[in-house]
């Protein structure tokens, strides 16, 4: 990637919770690795998840908030947590639903946890992720897990949210790497490019954790072993999940041949990228998601030189796109807070 002229100075990236615990919002898709990232931030002292909302994704809207109920349960959340469901589908055409074997029975994994009696919000989500970030101008980070439907329609319904949101860290896209959807797409954007299309533009500063940084950041048998042997009913969950998604190799070659099985568990990266950004590289530019392109619908492009002399476009220099991760970090960090 050329070196581009000194660019503007972007939202500096610090550990977050240094000082006092940071207001988050989660939207999200669960999903065997949504349900990871969630355990991970309920877990994490850093960070105070004052709401919770679905989206469809990976599982119907039905699906995936009564996962997301099981799994705010798991985590000991408490009672007036609000969770609200979100978009049942994208905002333009038809959508395809995340291929049951990619996240297994249930959309869990098969992981059995016991149903919730946990109340679900009369409000919408985007009623109650409005309501949080005006509470709370300038200090709430939404974590976008799954498709951009719901925080689109955040950002379209109540133009002063993408003003008051201090940042949305969102897994998504496919910057320099190839898809996980098509060959040029990942899964969150291609669900629906016109939502991820508006929420690139609408000016808020954007942490994107694209499939670049998830695929490199495999969490091997040393994290996913003693996650299983947890006296933690949490962290067992956890091992049980990475279990389900182990169908990658860490490799001894570049060939992946040989090594162990190792998962990648994209939604968590993004929550750890939130509480250790050193566990990313970064690169700062505008990014934008194609939305009319005939092969490349949902493909996130980033240009590196926006906001320099050079600026190969006039995107505003508003993110910051991880495109490569620590392998080990994650585990790391999954071990530390959850075993
Ligand atoms: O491409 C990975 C993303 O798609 C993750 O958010 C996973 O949960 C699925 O939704
Ligand atoms: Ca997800």
């Amino acid at each position: 990637m050329d070196d581009v002229d000194e660019p503007r100075p972007l939202f500096p990236l610090e550990p977050a919770g240094a000082e006092e615990p940071l207001p988050v919002v989660v939207d999200c898709d669960p999903g065997v690795d949504d349900a990871v990232a969630l355990l991970l931030a309920l877990a994490a002292p850093e960070l105070d998840v004052r709401a919770v909302t679905t989206t469809a994704g990976n599982a119907s809207l039905d699906v995936v908030t009564a996962n997301a109920a099981r799994v705010l349960d798991l985590a000991g959340a408490r009672a007036d947590l609000r969770l609200a469901r979100g978009a049942a589908g994208p905002l333009g055409r038809a959508r395809r639903e995340r291929d049951a074997d990619v996240h297994g029975v249930g959309a869990l994994g098969g992981l059995d946890l016991p149903p919730s009696s946990r109340a679900v919000a009369d409000a919408s989500a985007v009623d109650v992720l409005a309501r949080a970030v005006a509470e709370w101008p300038g200090e709430v980070v939404l974590v976008a897990l799954g498709p951009l439907t719901t925080v689109a329609a955040l950002l379209a319904l109540h133009p002063r949210a993408a003003a008051d949101l201090r940042e949305v860290v969102l897994m998504g896209g496919a910057a320099f790497c190839e898809g996980n959807a098509t060959p040029t797409t990942e899964f969150n954007l291609r669900c629906d490019p016109d939502a991820a299309r508006r929420v690139t533009e609408a000016g808020v500063p954007l942490r994107v954790v694209p499939l670049d940084a998830t695929q490199r950041a495999l969490v091997g048998r040393g994290t996913t072993e003693p996650l299983l042997a947890s006296d933690d009913a949490r962290g067992r969950a956890v091992g049980a999940l990475l279990q389900h998604l182990s169908t990658r190799r860490r490799g001894p070659d570049a060939t992946g041949a040989g090594g162990e099985e190792a998962a990648a568990v994209h939604d968590a990266l993004a929550v750890a990228a939130l509480l250790d950004p050193s566990l990313c590289t970064w690169v700062g530019g505008g990014v934008r998601v194609e939305t009319a392109g005939e092969l490349t619908r949902g493909e996130l492009v980033v240009d590196t030189t926006a906001g320099t002399p050079r600026a190969r476009t006039g995107w505003a220099r508003t993110a910051r796109v991880a495109v490569d991760a620590d392998p080990d970090g994650l585990g790391r960090l999954l071990l530390d807070r959850l075993a």
